[in-house]
């Protein structure tokens, strides 16, 4: 497809997706097969993350026209620190280069930023970029845009578990207590609802450490576009599908079944 053919398409899917009935508030993306993509190029990985960027900006754009509220982006996992120094430092370096060149545009779209996951584990020049977006777009409330870097769902349970044990313990809490309230309010995510959507990308179905308690209910979608070419149109796409769909909750379904 030609670009103005691939803007035509995109515009048909968003007027498709404002008419389909009730947007995500929450979507949550797995953004994977960037070292795949590179890989089919002959590239070295680095440039398939470097490729990622662009959908990172299309999908900000894509949830703000679509009027998603709260975009959450799996960009590095705790595990993902274990892989050669070089591939940790060019995405490193990435982080610091998005924010950099985003920021402005990020703030005047009315773009809230905030990054997620063990950020003393950040080097003091990424740490500082993140401080930088976070701050220069605190105010912001069109969409949310969630980054969570050094992020993992079981290190992030595990903490809860010892700030529930810590508040037990000085009697600020008792076990009878402890409810599903008690958890949500100790996680990363506890000032927003959960993930309605979830996609991964690159065809891979697995959660990967990513949001195990608030994806409970979430309906998930796998593309197997690999992350750098994701674009607006996929990003509909998957909502439209969600769209389709009957979340039962557990329950039977309105109409009999
Ligand atoms: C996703 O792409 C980016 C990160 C996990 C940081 P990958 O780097 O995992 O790409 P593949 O899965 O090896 O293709
Ligand atoms: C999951 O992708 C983490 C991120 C997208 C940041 P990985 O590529 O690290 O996950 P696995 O190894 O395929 O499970
Ligand atoms: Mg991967």
């Amino acid at each position: 497809m030609s670009p103005s053919s691939h803007a035509a398409a995109a515009t048909d899917l968003l007027e498709q997706v404002r008419s389909g009935g009730h947007v995500p508030r929450h979507v949550a993306i797995i953004m994977d097969g960037n070292g795949r993509w590179a890989r089919e190029r002959l590239l070295p990985r680095p440039f398939g993350h470097r490729s990622g960027m662009k959908a990172v900006r299309e999908v900000v754009q894509g949830a703000l026209a679509a009027g998603v509220a709260h975009l959450s982006l799996f960009a590095f996992s705790n595990e993902n620190w274990q892989r050669p120094h070089a591939e940790v430092s060019a995405l490193m370096a990435l982080l610091e280069e998005y924010i950099a060149r985003e920021v402005d545009e990020l703030a005047d779209r009315g773009v809230r930023v905030r990054v997620l996951g063990e950020l003393d584990r950040l080097a003091p020049s990424a740490l500082a970029a993140v401080q930088l977006v976070e701050s220069r777009t605190a105010h912001n409330g069109a969409l949310t845009l969630n980054l969570f870097i050094s992020y993992g769902a079981r290190r992030e349970l595990v903490s809860a578990m010892r700030a529930m044990a810590r508040d037990v313990a000085a009697g600020r809490l008792t076990p009878e207590a402890i409810d599903e309230g008690e958890v949500g309010r100790r996680l990363l995510t506890r000032d927003m609802p959960d993930p309605d959507l979830l996609i991964r990308t690159s065809g891979e179905q697995r959660i990967s450490n990513f949001l195990l308690w608030q994806l409970a209910y979430t309906e998930i979608y796998i593309s197997p576009v690999f992350w750098p070419d994701f674009g607006r149109e996929e990003l509909f796409e998957a909502i439209r599908d969600y769209q389709r769909r009957e979340r039962r909750f557990g329950k039977v379904s309105p109409q009999g079944a």
